[in-house]
């Protein structure tokens, strides 16, 4: 599935994408390429450059350079960066969907040539053209690492890819630390994704090309300092080209209604019960996420907490005159007359939770 989010215009810039051939990479390697960027793509063996050129199709301009070359080792890295310096006259951003999956055995089952070739070569894959290219680079581009949500979500049976991905995400951390305001580190976290080798059909999966798309973002994002991510969701992917193309985190629309009731003395289990009556008809409303309702925890006294959550502040409008009957009923059973409930914002589109059936 192609995005059909607006893009940077990124003409004259050079990104080099190692790991561009994979399934991530390519949607990174459409999304320059779409924005008017250089983009080279070094790959270990000819027949990768062939595949992936016949991936690409027309995508595959004139301003795709594809360059058979061990970028995974100290020396190979360096001599890439040296030859993009010939060539192109310099670097300006680099994104990194370098190594794939790995999965199999538990962390106590596992071989030398599994630690090699899941933790060690990965890794140094990625510190090679870390150390080869970020000096090179000026605040006008980015460098971008793409890590899996692995890094802080153990997976059983993946424990090296875990592993693998937490330490390039404290590498970043670490770069913040250490560049100063010199260069910009991101990290975009993914999610599973939808590319050209897996596609569950789940719409809440971020593509491949929404992936370039967000990576593209930042580099056109030419104010903002590097960061940590988050893209596992199509809600955190909008949140994400939201702060990138605008500065400022996307409004979500999703209004949380919170209402304190204290019962008339003796009326309290009368009042559940009017509440929790209400609450299949309230769950049912399309514009609904959450009914709940809360008592004071290990007491049997004390007000009534009744939380809900609808997609708009029309649905909640339209909530109100539905339940307008009801009032009556429930300001009956209260020591004071009802007040409007306090309205909230989720601070960003993450926050937005699903719908759901817990509480009362
Ligand atoms: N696919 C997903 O659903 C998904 C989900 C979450 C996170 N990610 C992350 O996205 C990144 C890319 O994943 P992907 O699914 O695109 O992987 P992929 O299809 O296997 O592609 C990875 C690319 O990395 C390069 N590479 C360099 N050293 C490698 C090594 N030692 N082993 C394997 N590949 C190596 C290969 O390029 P050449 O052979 O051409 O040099 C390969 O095309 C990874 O960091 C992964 O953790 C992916």
């Amino acid at each position: 599935m192609r995005s059909n989010t607006a893009l940077s215009d990124l003409s004259g810039r050079r990104v080099v994408v190692p790991g561009g051939t994979g399934a991530v990479g390519e949607g990174v390697v459409r999304g320059y390429l779409a924005a008017g960027a250089d983009v080279v793509v070094p790959t270990r063996t000819q027949e990768r450059a062939e595949e992936f050129r016949r991936v690409l199709g027309d995508a595959a301009t004139d301003r795709l350079h594809l360059v058979v070359h061990d970028y995974t080792t100290f020396a190979g890295a360096e001599q890439l960066a040296d030859e993009m310096e010939r060539r192109f006259g310099g670097v300006d951003d680099v994104v990194t969907p370098i190594g794939g999956w790995w999965a199999g055995k538990r962390l106590w089952e596992i071989d030398e040539s599994d630690w090699q070739s899941a933790f060690v070569g990965l890794a140094a894959a990625h510190v090679a053209v870390l150390r080869a290219f970020l000096p090179r680079l000026n605040t006008r581009g980015v460098y971008t690492l793409i890590v899996g949500a692995s890094a802080f979500t153990p997976v059983a049976g993946s424990g090296l890819v875990s592993m693998e991905q937490a330490a390039l995400l404290m590498m970043r951390q670490v770069l913040e630390a250490e560049v100063e305001g010199e260069q910009r580190v991101f990290a975009l976290v993914l999610g599973p994704v939808r590319t050209r080798l897996v596609d569950s059909g789940d719409p809440d999966w971020v593509s491949a090309d929404q992936v370039g798309a967000v990576a593209v973002a930042a580099s056109g994002a030419a104010t903002m300092g590097g960061r940590e991510i988050r893209l596992r969701t199509q809600a955190e992917m909008n949140e994400a080209l939201a702060l990138l193309q605008t500065g400022k985190p996307a409004g979500t629309g999703a209004v949380v209604a919170v209402s304190t009731l204290e019962p008339m003395e003796g009326r309290r289990e009368d009042l559940v019960e009017v509440l929790t009556e209400l609450a299949p008809q309230i769950r049912a409303e399309p514009g609904c996420l959450h009914y709940s309702v809360h008592r004071p925890r290990g007491g049997a006294d004390g007000p009534l907490l009744v939380i809900q959550m609808f997609t708009s502040i029309e649905a909640f409008r339209d909530h109100s005159a539905g339940v307008a009957d009801q009032i009556p009923r429930i300001g009956a059973l209260l020591a004071a007359p009802p007040a409007p409930p306090t309205l909230f914002e989720p601070v960003s589109q993450s926050a937005v939770i699903e719908r759901t059936g817990n509480g009362a």
